[in-house]
C-alpha cells in the first residue's frame, strides 16, 4: 500500500470526465487500497480515483452515520439510478480544496449501481451524508467539483478564500 499525492483545484485531472473501468483487476484493487489509505491519511470521508491523478471510474466512502452505522465502499463505474426530488442544504469540503466549506443542495436520497473491487454488482439505497457524500464523490467523476454546485458569488468568494489559505500555507 502507499499514500498518493493528492490532486488540488486547478489539476486539469479533476476537470476531465473519467473513464470507465473495463476490467476490474488487481491493479483497480490495489488502487482502491491506496486510495483508502490515503483518504484516512487526509482525514476525509471519501476520495475518487482522479483525486489522485487517475482518470478512471472508482471512489471509496466510509461514512459513519449519526445513528453509528459504518458506510465503507468501494465502487467501480458508480452510476446514480435514482434520486428523491427532496433536496437539503449541508456544509461540503473537498480534499482538493482543502480548508474551504460551501452550503450545498442535494437530493437526500439516492440509488446508486456499481460493482464491486471483486466484480460483482451493487445497489447501494443511501440517505443523509451517505447519500450526499456518494453524489459529491460521483460527481468528481464527470469533472465536476462542489464549487460548481454554488451560486458564482459564492464559488468566488470561496476560492479566493482558499487561494489565500495556499498562500499562507506556502509561506516560509
Ligand atoms: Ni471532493
Amino acid at each position: 500500500m502507499a499514500l498518493r499525492r493528492i490532486e488540488l483545484y486547478g489539476s486539469e485531472v479533476l476537470r476531465r470526465p473519467a473513464d470507465p473501468v473495463e476490467n476490474i483487476d488487481d491493479e483497480v484493487r490495489a488502487l482502491v487500497r491506496d486510495m483508502f489509505e490515503t483518504m484516512y491519511d487526509a482525514k476525509g470521508i471519501g476520495l475518487a480515483a482522479p483525486q489522485v491523478g487517475v482518470s478512471r471510474r472508482i471512489i471509496v466512502l466510509d461514512v459513519e452515520e449519526e445513528s453509528g452505522e459504518a458506510n465503507r465502499v468501494a465502487l467501480v463505474n458508480p452510476r446514480l439510478a435514482s434520486w428523491t426530488a427532496k433536496k437539503d442544504k449541508q456544509a461540503e469540503g473537498c480534499l482538493s480544496i482543502p480548508g474551504v466549506e460551501g452550503i450545498v443542495q442535494r437530493p437526500v436520497s439516492v440509488v446508486v449501481d456499481a460493482r464491486d473491487p471483486e466484480g460483482r454488482g451493487v445497489r447501494l439505497e443511501a440517505e443523509g451524508l451517505f447519500a450526499r457524500a456518494l453524489q459529491h464523490e460521483i460527481d468528481h467523476l464527470d469533472g465536476v467539483l462542489f464549487v460548481d454546485r454554488l451560486s458564482p458569488l459564492k464559488r468566488q468568494l470561496l476560492l479566493k478564500k482558499w487561494r489565500k489559505l495556499q498562500a499562507e500555507a506556502a509561506e516560509p
